[in-house]
């Protein structure tokens, strides 16, 4: 088995001016592609895993060998949570969740300008590296929550919905520090029909 890279829905230039160019080329072709890859090298030598898919093996790391289990959990965690970010954002699409998607998020938060507080407020916490996310438990509630470096929320049986890469390398060149800005302005990129669907799967 050997993942590959997704194709980007968009061109690099595709986000601006909420995510510019150039950290759009180089988080894509450095840092994702480079996650890809070792985390392919790692799972090279075990093809007893080859026909497994990476939600399987973000889910099931307790069973892969010991010696490549960290490696797998940082590139794998790395090579699938930037699919995710790819893949939910978009200029166009839709802007706001709706149906019962939207139900749930204000049942469960209030209303979505307070899921978007909370999910603010959440990656401007997370110290360090990693990411905010919107996840859906098993017994169908929604939780916000902050996942440390390249760690997967479907390593504790979480479904993801909605994610954002508050690693620096995401927001550095055109935010410089200023994390809550990109936060911020990255709502206008999110595309909710992404999130109904993962929320509809
Ligand atoms: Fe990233």
């Amino acid at each position: 088995m050997v993942f590959e890279l997704p194709k980007l829905p968009y061109t690099f230039d595709g986000l601006e001016p909420h995510i510019d160019t150039r950290t759009v080329e180089i988080h894509y072709t450095k840092h994702h592609a480079t996650y890809l890859a070792n985390c392919n090298k790692a799972l090279e030598a075990h093809p007893q895993f080859s026909e497994k898919s990476i939600e399987w093996i973000l889910s099931n790391l307790d069973q892969l060998p010991e010696e490549i289990r960290t490696v797998v959990k940082n590139n794998g965690g790395g090579f699938y949570n930037h699919n995710l970010y790819w893949e939910n954002m978009n200029l166009s699409g839709a802007k706001e969740p709706t149906g019962t998607l939207l139900s749930k998020i204000e049942s469960t938060f209030g209303s979505f300008t307070n899921l978007k507080a909370e999910m603010e407020k959440t990656g401007l916490g997370r110290l360090g590296s990693g990411y905010s996310w919107l996840c859906q438990k098993k017994d169908g509630t929604l939780v916000v929550l902050a996942t440390l470096n390249q760690d997967c929320p479907l390593s504790d049986d979480l479904k993801p919905l909605l994610v954002v890469d508050v690693w620096e390398h995401a927001y550095y060149l055109k935010y410089q520090n200023r994390r809550a800005e990109y936060l911020n302005s990255w709502w206008n990129i999110v595309n909710w029909d992404v999130v109904q669907n993962r929320f509809n799967k």
